[in-house]
């Protein structure tokens, strides 16, 4: 019998849950009955998911930030359809690959400044690849990252993490990296002082909470790195490629940095993808002889699928204008769901760039809802925003995130191609989802009951 990827799924739909549970992560199981968000996904175009009995779903996940361009994209499934139909050389490895060349040419034509390209896999291996390139470059070993940080899980980039959580267990990881406050220009120039810095490494808008960097933040940042001799490495791997509404979040900024970290979107949503753009001198001191010439690398990297879905995807930005439409959308959105702060006391913030976009929740003031707010923060802090992307799910098929541990703020980063009537949908169910947070005793509150397991309301009614 030959084998058919499609009957093979067809005869074992619906054991998704008990495969997973048994061969693979089962506390994500857990976490997805537990939260009601089990469900059999069997088709997805666009900013849409839809369902085995044809519930289409907002997507505002997008795959953590890979699909920028919208689900299943035509222009990228026909780039890698053709390069499989031709039977093109992949991976020869004694060889160079010339989708490759083209990619990192379309790449620099969007990077100013920028001379060189390296590809790898994945977000996080843009970050190893970045480390090392500096190390080698400055001769230095001290790496400096943010407070609340996220750079990828691999142990380098952990090492660069700003979460204790992420990091707690896997230790010892590099002994010298160093944090220093976000938004603080005094405490990284005092850190840099020190002479011995490789990097900077920082995220234009902080992915975990979505934080602004202050007004002259990234430009002072990175003219202090260059006043000390360490190099200004931006992380745009969750904001960059029109995700902000210009090509790289750091476009508002005017800074020109060192090196550009990108990953996520460039991928299609297809074919995992990181790119590492910058300086040609800080390349040439780590591939400066003919036998380092493979000095770093990775056995997939540059492969033909990845660099194809690559080229589809900046067309496909430029051509159907989609980071004028995550600015201008953006924009829209964030001044609608702004509206609502002044209705409702627990909505403190709402916040962004482009689709990029948080919403900040705080304790409300109202004696009885303070009381059940407590027991819930006491269950498990930051759990109140469960409370809010569930009923959005489950009742207005919007998928969202909390934007990170111990945090009251959920975070929207929707494909840029989100419509009118998407962003007309998420104003409604925002609107609808917030205003029953601020009835005590409606239904969200019953379901805090559930999943605390605590009676809320006979505790504190
Ligand atoms: C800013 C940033 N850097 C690095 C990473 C790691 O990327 P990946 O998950 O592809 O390893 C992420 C992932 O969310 C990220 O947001």
């Amino acid at each position: 019998m030959s084998f058919s990827i499609l009957d093979e799924l067809g005869s074992r739909a619906g054991e998704k849950f008990a495969l997973h549970d048994r061969y693979l992560n089962p506390q994500m199981v857990r976490v997805l009955k537990t939260i009601g968000f089990d469900r059999h996904y069997t088709r997805a175009e666009g900013a849409y998911l839809f369902d085995k009995t044809g519930q289409r779903y907002l997507d505002l996940l997008s795959g953590f930030g890979v699909f920028a361009i919208g689900r299943n994209h035509p222009t990228v499934k026909r780039a890698l359809a053709d390069v499989i139909a031709a039977d093109l050389p992949n991976l020869v490895q004694m060889d160079v690959s010339p989708l490759a060349g083209l990619l990192a040419e379309r790449l620099l034509s969007h990077l100013p400044g920028q001379e060189r390209v390296f590809f790898c896999n994945s977000g996080t291996e843009a970050v190893e690849a970045a480390i090392k390139l500096a190390r080698a470059a400055t001769k230095r070993a001290k790496l400096v990252f943010c407070e609340h940080a996220f750079h990828g899980l691999t142990t380098g980039a952990l090492s660069l993490n700003g979460d204790r959580m992420f990091r707690d267990g896997f230790g010892p990881l590099l002994a010298d990296a160093v944090p220093v406050p976000w938004n603080d220009l005094p405490a990284l120039e005092a850190t840099l002082r020190s002479g011995d810095v490789a990097a900077f490494f920082v995220e234009p808008i902080q992915g975990k909470g979505v934080n602004l960097p202050a007004d002259g933040y990234l430009a002072g940042a990175a003219r202090l790195c260059r006043q000390h001799g360490a190099l200004f490495v931006v992380d745009e791997v969750q904001t960059g490629l029109g995700r902000t509404g210009k090509f790289l979040a750091t476009d508002t900024d005017a800074v020109d940095a060192d090196l550009i970290l990108l990953a996520k979107a460039l991928s299609g949503g297809f074919v995992p993808v990181g790119a590492v753009a910058g300086k040609r001198w800080i390349f040439d001191k780590t591939f400066d002889r003919m036998d380092r010439a493979v000095v770093h690398g990775s056995t997939f990297g540059k492969n033909n699928l990845a660099m194809a879905a690559g080229l589809a995807v900046l067309s496909v930005l430029e051509d159907e204008g989609l980071m004028e439409n995550a600015a201008r959308r953006g924009e829209s959105l964030l001044r609608r769901l702004q509206a609502l702060v002044a209705r409702y006391e627990m909505l403190r913030e709402v916040r962004g760039r482009g689709l990029m976009i948080a919403l900040e929740f705080g304790p409300p003031k109202a004696l009885a809802l303070r009381a059940a707010w407590s027991l819930l923060e006491k269950a498990t802090k930051g759990l109140f925003c469960q409370m809010v992307t569930i009923p959005l799910f489950t009742r207005h098929q919007i998928l969202t995130q909390v934007a990170g541990h111990e945090m009251y703020v959920i975070k929207l980063l929707p494909p840029l191609c989100l419509s009118q009537e998407d962003e007309d949908w998420i104003v409604r169910a925002f609107d609808d989802v917030i205003a029953d947070c601020h009835k005590f005793g409606s239904a969200i509150w019953d379901l805090a009951t559930t999943l605390t397991g605590n009676t809320l309301r006979s505790s504190v009614g």
